[in-house]
C-alpha cells in the first residue's frame, strides 16, 4: 500500500511561507507534508518539475445564475469553468431567481450544489428591507459565506440604498459584509444621460466615480458607527482606493482583474456593450490608481465578478443591454500575464486569491499549503504562453471579452482535498465540490441542517 495518496513532486511552493523548492505529500484530503518526499510512494504522483504550486484559487464573487437564470450559466457549467482556470473554490452571489434571502433559497443551492459543482463553494445571502431582522441568523448558516448588500442597482432587484435602512443591515450581524457601493439616488438623477447617449461609453457618465465614492463614503461612515465590518467589492475608481485606504481598520477591498485589465475608452470602442459592467471600467489614471492599491496593499482579494449574459441580451441597445462580464475562468491567465509583465509578484498573487479570502471571511482549513490544511493546489506554468480560445472556456454565455488575448502563464491543474479535478485542460472525475466552512458559522448540528457527518465535513 503506497504511504500517500498523492505526490506532487519537484515544484516550487509558493504559500504563506515565502516561494522554494518541495515536494508536497496528501493523504486522506490534507496535506500530509510539505518537504523531500523523492522516494516516498503514493497512489497517484504528479511531476510538477518547472510549475509553480499554489494554495487552491479563491474566487470571492461569482454570479451563476441558477436558480432562474440558466440559459446564462448554472452551477454545474459555473464551477467547470472554474476549475478550468485553476480555481478551487468559489463565493457565489445572491442575485438570482429568486434571489438568496432566505434559510430555503439557501438551502436550495447548496442542494443544487451537491454532485453538481466542481469546487468548494459558498453563497452570499442578500439583504432586502424585508429579511433584515432575519439576517444574523442566515450570515451563520453552514454554506454562506455572509450577507451581500447592493446600496445601488445593479443585476436583479436586491436593493437596500437609504442611510437609515444600510444602518440596520448593518447592525444585524457581526460577520463582514459584501458591498456593491453605488449611490443609488445618484443612479437614477443620472441614468437619463445613459438613454440620450445611447452608446456604451455613457455608461462612464451614468455610473461616474461620483456615484461609487458617495456610496463608499456613506458605507463606512454608517459602519463606523455600527463598529461592523465591511467588504466594498469591485472597486473602480482612483478617489475611491485612496479613500479606503484610511479606512483599513473596517473596510476591506476587492478589485477586478476586468478594472485592473481594461480601461477607457478603447474597451467600449473594441467591446461595446460586451465591456458594459457595474461599477464600470474607467479610463486608464484610474486603472493604475487600482494597481498602486495592489501595490500598496490596500485591496485584499480579487473577484472575477463572473456575472455572464447571453450574447442576445448583451447586444440589445444601451442601456437595455445588461451589465456584466464572464471572468472566473479568465482570473488566473490574466492575472499571471501580469506577474510576467511584472505589474504584482507572484506571492502577492497568491495573497490576493488564497491567503486574504481565508483571512477576511474566516476560512477554515483554506488559503495556504501547510500541513493539515486541505490539499487544494493550483498548478501553474508561469512560462506557458497561451490564447485564449472560445473553445476553451466552458461558461454557457459562451463569449469573454479575452478571447484571443494572448498570455503568459496558465493554470496546468487543479486540486481539490487532493483530488485532480483538472489537468492540462481537462475536467476529470466526479463534481466533488463542498460547502465550505467559516468560522463563524453555526455548526450544523446546531441549526438543524444534519450532523457534520452526515456532509462528510
Ligand atoms: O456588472 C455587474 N453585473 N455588476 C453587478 O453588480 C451584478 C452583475 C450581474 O449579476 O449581472
Amino acid at each position: 500500500m503506497s504511504a500517500f495518496d498523492l505526490i506532487v513532486r519537484g515544484g516550487t511552493c509558493v504559500s504563506h511561507d515565502g516561494i522554494g523548492p518541495a515536494d508536497i505529500a496528501v493523504r486522506d484530503g490534507r496535506i500530509a507534508g510539505i518537504g523531500d518526499y523523492g522516494r516516498a510512494s503514493a497512489a497517484t504522483v504528479i511531476d510538477a518539475v518547472g510549475l509553480h504550486l499554489l494554495p487552491g484559487a479563491i474566487d470571492t464573487q461569482v454570479h451563476f445564475r441558477e436558480p432562474g437564470g440558466e440559459p446564462k450559466e448554472d452551477l454545474e457549467s459555473g464551477s467547470r469553468a472554474a476549475v478550468l482556470g485553476g480555481i478551487t473554490a468559489v463565493f457565489e452571489m445572491p442575485n438570482t431567481t429568486p434571489p438568496t434571502t432566505t434559510p430555503a433559497a439557501l438551502a436550495d443551492k447548496l442542494a443544487r450544489a451537491r454532485g453538481r459543482m466542481w469546487c468548494e463553494h459558498a453563497f452570499f445571502v442578500g439583504a432586502t428591507p424585508g429579511n433584515i431582522v432575519e439576517l444574523a441568523a442566515l450570515e451563520r448558516l453552514p454554506g454562506c459565506c455572509g450577507v451581500k448588500l447592493f446600496m445601488g442597482s445593479s443585476t436583479g432587484d436586491l436593493l437596500v440604498s437609504g442611510d437609515a435602512e444600510v444602518a440596520t443591515v448593518l447592525r444585524s450581524g457581526t460577520r463582514r459584509i459584501a458591498v456593491h457601493a453605488e449611490d443609488e439616488d445618484r443612479l437614477r438623477e443620472r441614468r437619463p444621460l445613459a438613454v440620450a447617449a445611447a452608446y456604451p461609453a455613457a455608461h462612464l457618465e451614468w455610473r461616474d466615480e461620483e456615484a461609487a465614492l458617495r456610496a463608499t463614503r456613506r458605507l463606512v461612515a454608517l459602519a463606523r458607527v455600527a463598529g461592523r465590518r465591511v467588504h466594498v467589492l469591485h472597486v473602480s475608481s482612483a478617489a475611491e482606493m485612496e479613500y479606503l485606504a484610511a479606512w483599513k481598520d473596517i473596510a476591506s477591498v476587492e478589485v477586478t482583474p476586468q478594472h485592473l485589465t481594461l480601461s477607457a475608452p478603447e474597451c467600449y470602442a473594441e467591446h461595446g456593450t460586451f465591456a458594459q459592467m457595474n461599477p464600470p471600467i474607467r479610463d486608464a489614471s484610474h486603472r493604475d490608481r487600482l494597481w498602486q492599491g495592489v501595490r500598496e496593499g490596500v485591496v485584499d482579494v480579487l473577484g472575477s465578478d463572473h456575472a455572464p449574459h447571453t450574447r442576445a441580451e448583451k447586444a440589445k441597445p444601451y442601456p437595455s443591454s445588461p451589465s456584466g462580464m464572464p471572468g472566473v475562468q479568465t482570473l488566473l491567465p490574466l492575472m499571471l500575464d501580469h506577474v510576467n509583465a511584472g505589474r504584482l509578484s507572484l506571492l502577492r498573487l497568491m495573497d490576493l486569491v488564497c491567503a486574504g479570502p481565508a483571512r477576511l471571511f474566516g476560512l477554515i482549513g483554506k488559503g495556504r499549503l501547510a500541513v493539515g490544511y486541505d490539499a487544494d493546489i493550483t498548478v501553474v506554468d508561469l512560462r506557458a504562453r497561451r490564447t485564449i480560445a472560445a473553445a476553451w472556456l466552458a461558461s454557457r454565455c459562451g463569449w469573454s471579452p479575452f478571447i484571443d488575448t494572448a498570455v503568459t502563464g496558465w493554470p496546468t491543474a487543479t486540486i481539490i482535498r487532493g483530488q485532480v479535478v483538472m489537468r492540462e485542460g481537462e475536467v476529470l472525475g466526479q463534481a466533488i465540490g463542498r460547502p465550505l466552512r467559516f468560522q463563524e458559522t453555526l455548526a450544523p448540528s446546531i441549526t438543524g441542517h444534519g450532523r457534520a457527518a452526515d456532509k462528510g465535513w
